[in-house]
């Protein structure tokens, strides 16, 4: 077992975890964060991305203990004073979720990708949009109102 201190979502945590727990377990099981899905495990999916230090992040595929810490913020940690954020009102104005199984993870790889595209001066082109998606699997295919939804949190953020 290791003690494993971070900042999740503003708020310093620290747990006693078994060595091979990965932060998304860390975030499911140990902190109850059960916003962040686990849809394969194996880094496809994308269901499981959250921002570590600033930067999207499939959380299946880090171990707790090498982020010894880390700025963590979760799908839970976006809203701010009540508000959805953007990206999350965007997604709801637009109907980029069906089951929703792989929207906390859009949602999160949406908000990185735009903000990396504004602090580099680029245009996030839908085109742009659907390459920087390539990570994340809807299963229902409902990619092209997550793209509208996107665009349109861009736009706003
Ligand atoms: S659960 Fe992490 S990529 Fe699928
Ligand atoms: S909304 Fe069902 S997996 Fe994407």
């Amino acid at each position: 077992m290791t003690k494993i201190s971070m900042n999740v979502n503003g708020k310093a945590v620290s747990r006693d975890v078994p060595d091979e727990t990965l932060l998304s377990d860390y975030l499911r099981e140990h902190l109850r964060l059960t916003g962040t899905h686990v849809g394969c495990d194996t880094s496809q999916c994308g269901a499981c991305v959250v921002h570590v230090n600033g930067r999207a992040v499939k959380s299946c595929s880090a171990l707790a203990a090498s982020l010894e810490g880390a700025e963590v913020t979760t799908i839970e940690g976006i809203a701010q004073n009540g508000e959805l954020h953007p990206m999350q009102q965007a997604f709801t104005d637009h109907h980029g979720l069906q089951c929703g199984f792989c929207t906390p993870g859009m949602i999160m790889t949406g908000v990185d990708m735009v903000k990396r595209y504004k602090a580099e001066g680029r245009d996030l082109t839908a085109q742009a949009i659907r390459h920087e998606l390539e990570g994340n699997i809807c299963r229902c295919t409902g990619y092209h109102n997550i793209v509208r939804a996107v665009e349109d949190a861009a736009a706003k953020m």
